[in-house]
């Protein structure tokens, strides 16, 4: 059996922050959410933008908490920092060195982060089983790297951290705390542009994840991009290896990709000198290319490419990135793919195509919501779906927000639309357009909350394992 060591003790806490602990105290994990807390954890009473943490931390104590880190005295067990924030940063930073052996990993990119950051924890946890950490969840920003580094257990062999920004330089810090020996950029995309103003301003502020390389590291990025030149070149900046995965001249392709009946894929792939077939579970063409990218992570880190191809096959739906349910209709069942998640320009357009080579019997019908944080560029890339919903044989749409009028406009009458104010308004309609045989695909920014007609559409259905 396992020794089971703390996560942290409050000396350890004390020299990684500076704090003063209010007496001695081990912890087991580590949260900033009050109502994340499990016995034994460590809470960090956060200065947050819509409450303070510390209005949290005797129901986070009640709730089992071990202590609290606070800047200003409280009752219970607690360390007394500053600065909470740069307190979780200085552990964070402690986490990391205390990990000497271990292989870090680093995942950023505009679609597909935690996806590809969930298929590489499984591909190396096959043969690792217990000693690799990975950031739950989308915890990707300025607090959300710090909770997940802090969180890694000190005898971890493989850790793996989804990075994210909505502004420049955003990245360059993050990457700095995890010092990854693989960054990885999955895929270069519209997404926060409303911030960053230009294609080749994402693709930079992507690049930047190079910057927290380990000496001689890997940088992976993507070839099927018009931005790849000034990603190699950031790369190269800052790696000892640079890989490229994708179609055309891509190091790392795929040769040969079927559909599966069940919606995986069978694909060959042609991995610098050899060659490796497996399946993946998920449909879609962007799941091909996210398995390409896991690979191409899991060879730098000399972990087993044959128990990734075994994970790859067994990966299961992520909740609103592409879970599949079958709903019971009145006189059968029908499909209904939650994409509920996130959307923007390319995961719809990728999610669309899936759409279409669904085998159906009978018809293909997307609930599609507003796509968010477009700014200026949101009519053009909502009527820019048109030309997809189009491909897809879609043959009837249910539009969620106002900003989807553009795609109604843009597609003139071809195809058969309801629109909807919000979700619950959504999933009346669907509940009456729905028959046994149809397939569904539900797609929008989170924040329309189409998860709500997931929910109240597919509530109890069984979750098919493609
Ligand atoms: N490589 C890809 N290319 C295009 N679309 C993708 C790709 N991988 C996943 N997607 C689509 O993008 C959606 C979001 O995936 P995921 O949650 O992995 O992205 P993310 O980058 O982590 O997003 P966030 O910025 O919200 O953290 C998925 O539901 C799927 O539709
Ligand atoms: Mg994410």
């Amino acid at each position: 059996m396992r020794r089971v060591t703390p996560l942290w003790t409050s000396a350890e806490i004390e020299s990684a922050t500076g704090g003063r602990a209010s007496a001695s105290f081990e912890v087991t994990g580590v949260t900033f959410d009050s109502r994340e807390v499990e016995p034994g954890h460590l809470f960090v009473a956060m200065p947050g933008t819509v409450a303070d943490g510390h209005q949290f931390v005797a129901s986070a104590l009640e709730a089992g908490a071990a202590a609290a880190i606070v800047s200003r005295p409280v009752d219970g067990p607690h360390l007394l920092v500053e600065d909470t924030a740069a307190a979780l940063t200085a552990l964070a930073i402690a986490a990391r060195d205390r990990v000497p052996e271990a292989k870090i990993l680093g995942v950023t990119g505009s679609v597909g982060k935690t996806s590809t950051k969930e298929a590489l924890a499984a591909a190396l946890e096959r043969r690792c089983r217990g000693r690799v950490h990975r950031s739950v969840k989308s915890y990707n920003n300025h607090t959300g790297v710090p909770l997940s580094l802090a969180r890694m257990p000190r005898d971890t062999l493989f850790g793996v951290f989804e990075m994210g920004m909505s502004n420049a330089g955003e990245i360059a810090a993050l990457t700095r705390l995890v010092r990854p020996h693989v960054a990885l950029i999955t895929a270069i995309a519209p997404a926060h542009i409303e911030n960053l103003g230009s294609m080749e301003a994402i693709a930079a502020a992507k690049g930047e994840i190079f910057e927290g390389l380990e000496p001689g590291g890997t940088a992976i990025l993507p070839n099927d991009t018009p931005h790849r030149d000034l990603l190699l070149r950031a790369a190269r900046r800052h790696a000892g290896r640079t890989v490229t995965f994708g179609s055309g001249d891509a190091d790392i392709t795929a040769v040969h990709a079927v559909r599966g009946n069940a919606g995986g894929s069978l694909v060959t792939a042609r991995l610098l000198e050899s060659q490796l077939t497996f399946t993946i579970a998920q449909p879609g063409e962007h799941w091909v290319s996210n398995a390409l990218a896991v690979l191409t992570a899991v060879e730098a880190v000399g972990a087993d490419l044959a128990a990734a191809g075994l994970a790859l096959g067994d990966l299961g739906g992520l909740k609103g990135r592409g879970e599949r349910h079958r709903v019971a209709v009145e006189g059968g069942e029908a499909l209904l793919i939650d994409e509920s998640y996130n959307a923007n320009p390319a995961s719809m357009a990728a999610t669309l195509r899936n759409l279409g080579t669904e085998p159906v019997e009978g018809r293909r019908i997307a609930v599609l919501g507003t796509m968010r944080e477009l700014g200026a560029h949101s009519d053009e890339a909502h009527a820019g779906l048109a030309p997809h919903v189009l491909d897809a044989g879609v043959n009837s749409l249910i539009l969620v927000g106002d900003e989807t009028r553009p795609l109604e406009q843009a597609l003139g009458g071809q195809v058969e639309v309801q629109r909807a104010d919000d979700a619950n308004a959504a999933a009346e309609l669907l509940l009456k357009t729905i028959h046994p045989g149809d397939a569904v695909l539900v797609k929008a920014s989170n924040g329309v909350g189409l998860a709500r007609l997931v929910e109240r559409v597919a509530g109890g259905a069984a979750t098919c394992s493609t």
